[in-house]
């Protein structure tokens, strides 16, 4: 390893992190996913988190405007992330499998709704960071370079035209049976990026630091490539 490599390098005891942030169908989820597993580091699903108090909300009839009752749960969620192995996913939520819930559009909507709160969002803030362990973590959200992780070693910003993201989600979500309407589709994903660019905490933006990468037109495989080889390029 040359100097300069060595130099570049975070002090050992720091565990690194990658954060990926952008909207949702920028292809971020898929590609932190896979990040996370060719370097073997650890991973952090942000947005399940948030669905998964709008999911506890509505199992315990908690209204969406509870700001006091939604913040208590943000704070004693008790979940689980498991892979199974098959190599699906499985999230539990007090022991129950949620997984299909927490994935659905509508689990969507509600955690970008309950998303704006900050009391919310400081409640789920040190949940986050406890995911960072060695050997280095990969982290998906909204604010994870600007909020979570400021500190983190290589930030990513993702995103798609919002045209090109409703037609992923389209293919996603008919491949699994599920017939929707694309213009609606698109009316929806245009709304959440409104609300989640738009609130006044930790708003979905690029850090200053940030690689911005319009995914438009490539595969989950070439923006992998891109990244890994941005994390080698500084790193390795
Ligand atoms: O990435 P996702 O679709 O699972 O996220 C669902 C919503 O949760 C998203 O519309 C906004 C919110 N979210 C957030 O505010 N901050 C994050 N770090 C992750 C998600």
């Amino acid at each position: 390893m040359s100097g300069a490599a060595t130099n570049m390098r975070q002090p050992a005891k720091v565990v690194p992190v990658i954060t990926l942030d952008g909207p949702g169908g920028s292809g971020k989820g898929t590609v932190s996913r896979v990040v996370a597993q060719r370097l073997e580091w650890q991973f952090l699903d942000s947005g399940a988190l948030y669905r998964l108090v709008g999911v506890a909300a509505q199992d315990q009839g908690i209204a969406m405007d509870d700001v006091a009752a939604l913040t208590v749960l943000a704070e004693r969620l008790d979940t689980d992330f498991r892979t199974l192995a098959d190599g699906r996913e499985q999230i539990l939520l007090s022991g129950a499998d949620v997984t299909t819930v927490v994935r659905s559009e509508a689990s969507g909507d509600v955690a970008s709704r309950i998303a704006v709160i900050p009391a919310v969002r400081r409640a789920l803030l040190q949940r986050q960071r406890d995911f960072r362990q060695q050997p280095g973590l990969v982290a998906d959200g909204r604010d994870m370079g600007t909020v979570v992780f400021p500190d983190a070693a290589l930030k990513i910003y993702l995103t798609a035209s919002a045209e090109e993201r409703a037609q992923r989600r389209y293919k996603q979500l008919k491949e699994k049976g599920i017939s929707v309407n694309l213009s609606r589709l698109l009316g929806e994903i245009v709304a959440r990026d409104e609300r989640d660019s738009h609130r006044e905490t930790a708003p979905m933006t690029p850090a200053p630091d940030a690689r911005v990468i319009d995914t438009t037109g490539f595969s989950i495989e070439e923006v992998v490539t891109r990244v890994l080889s941005l994390w080698e390029s500084k790193f390795v």
